[in-house]
């Protein structure tokens, strides 16, 4: 399912309003939320407004669990981290108990921040694969998402549920739930604004490409709702 938004701020409040509801339909029927948040630049709106004085009365805060899908490997107060950015755009501001933020800790090595973090998620989820109830997910102009690069081995890793990543010509290790975890969520929403997107999503909506050149082609939720929130920018091409 695919909605385009006239704009980036439309974008961001539907955005808002989705995690709105799946955060209380989750805690309704099994009084926790499982959410794994995206990086990068596009959800910084949408995570605001989930601290606005229109949300944030809303959502259950106290029966949330909040992971990620990715992570630079850099220290938490790096520009680049993605853990920083939701921080400060709305976890600082909102009553989730410590404890029950989980961010993916790449001070170790990343192979063994990886392992670590897939030992963190068989904790939480009892050992079976994770089902997170709400997994947001951001398209690169290269087709990525979370830190699934084109060509990277984790693209085609399907025993493990967190990879590490190197990709050439970034500064910095990254750390990434994999498609089995990705593809086993309840909702996965992609975040999509801008023109510089236009391409590339047209080509994922385009099934008839190589699967293997655009690792968001392969976000397929088994049993779950797959959701592109889109503005009119990045949509103008499909
Ligand atoms: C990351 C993100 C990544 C991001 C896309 C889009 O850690 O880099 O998880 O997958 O969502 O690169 O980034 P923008 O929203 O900044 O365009």
């Amino acid at each position: 399912m695919i909605s385009i938004y006239p704009d980036y701020e439309k974008l961001s409040s539907a955005a808002a309003s989705l995690f709105v509801e799946c955060a209380n339909q989750s805690v309704d029927s099994q009084s926790r939320f499982n959410v794994a948040l995206s990086g990068g630049s596009t959800p910084k709106r949408a995570y605001e407004l989930l601290a606005s004085a229109t949300n944030r009365e809303l959502v259950p805060w106290g029966a949330m669990h909040v992971f990620w899908g990715d992570e630079r490997c850099v220290p938490m107060d790096n520009p680049h981290s993605n853990a920083r950015m939701a921080w400060e755009t709305f976890l600082e501001k909102v009553p989730v108990p410590a404890r029950q933020i989980h961010p993916i800790d790449c001070s170790r090595e990343p192979r063994n921040a990886a392992r670590d973090y897939e030992n963190h998620l068989s904790n939480h989820f009892g050992g079976k694969l994770p089902v997170f109830d709400l997994i947001f997910l951001g398209l690169g102009e290269d087709g990525h998402t979370a830190s699934l690069f084109p060509g990277t081995a984790a693209v085609d890793e399907f025993d493990r549920w967190v990879a590490e990543v190197f990709v050439p010509g970034q500064d910095f290790h990254r750390v990434t739930l994999t498609l089995p975890v990705i593809n086993h969520a309840r909702v996965v929403v992609f975040l999509v604004s801008g023109d510089r997107k236009a391409k590339i999503l047209n080509q994922v909506m385009d099934k008839g490409l190589g699967r293997e050149f655009i690792p968001a082609q392969r976000v397929e939720p088994s049993n779950g709702k797959l959701i592109w929130l889109v503005d009119r920018a990045a949509a103008s091409q499909i």
